[in-house]
């Protein structure tokens, strides 16, 4: 999940950097792999290992117990041993955004948060705040412009897109290109995110007013 744009940066501005497939992406991919991803095999090695231990958190408004080393990535857990699927693994280093999550209300990358520094904690994962039946107006909203081309990247932005949306009902363009440009699109899916954006932040305005 390398080697998509930044929302303040044009798609035309990245193809120009290296499109997926160049020798500069292959370079920098096989950097990550080397370097970064290897230690976050090895911390995941002790997950089910002699360090566990038992780590209360509330996920999606309900109290949960989990058992694992307390250096253990949340994504791990929400994904392992939570079936929490909604977050996905990028990039495994903190620069995708595929993987966020709230904690307490406030974006945060999954892949790079250890399970023990959120503790008692209030986690909130896309699963969390709709469902197909009751979708959040930003699920709605979404699937009305057609966002999603791999839709990989859009979990992540949602989470984050609702934080925003929490704090600010009435965004500029502005602050929601800032507010996600922790994000990564590599289908270059930026202009149909930032118009779904807009619409969900409507649609509650318009809620709250009913
Ligand atoms: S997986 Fe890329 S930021 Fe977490
Ligand atoms: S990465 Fe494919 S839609 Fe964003």
């Amino acid at each position: 999940m390398t080697g998509g744009a930044r929302f303040s940066v044009s798609t035309c501005q990245n193809e120009i950097a290296g499109p997926a497939n160049s020798g500069w992406n292959r370079r920098r991919n096989r950097l990550i792999i080397d370097k970064i991803a290897v230690p976050y095999t090895q911390r995941s090695a002790t997950f089910n290992g002699a360090q566990s231990m038992s780590i209360q958190l509330t996920v999606n408004g309900s109290p949960v117990t989990v058992a694992a080393a307390e250096t253990t990535p949340l994504l791990h857990v929400l994904r392992n041993q939570l079936d929490l699927k909604g977050a996905r693994y990028g990039c495994g280093l903190g620069q995708c955004g595929t993987c966020m999550v709230l904690v307490d209300g406030e974006p945060v990358y999954a892949c790079t948060c250890e399970i023990g520094t959120v503790a008692g904690r209030r986690i909130t994962t896309i699963e969390g705040i709709g469902s197909a039946a009751q979708p959040h107006p930003l699920q709605t909203a979404f699937l009305d412009e057609q966002v999603g081309q791999c839709a990989y990247c859009l979990c992540g932005i949602i989470m984050s897109a609702k934080a925003l949306l929490d704090r600010s009902p009435s965004p500029t363009r502005a602050e929601i290109v800032e507010a996600l440009d922790k994000h990564l699109c590599r289908c270059g899916a930026h202009p149909r995110i930032l118009a779904a954006v807009e619409k969900a932040a409507a649609m509650l305005r318009e809620g709250a007013r009913r």
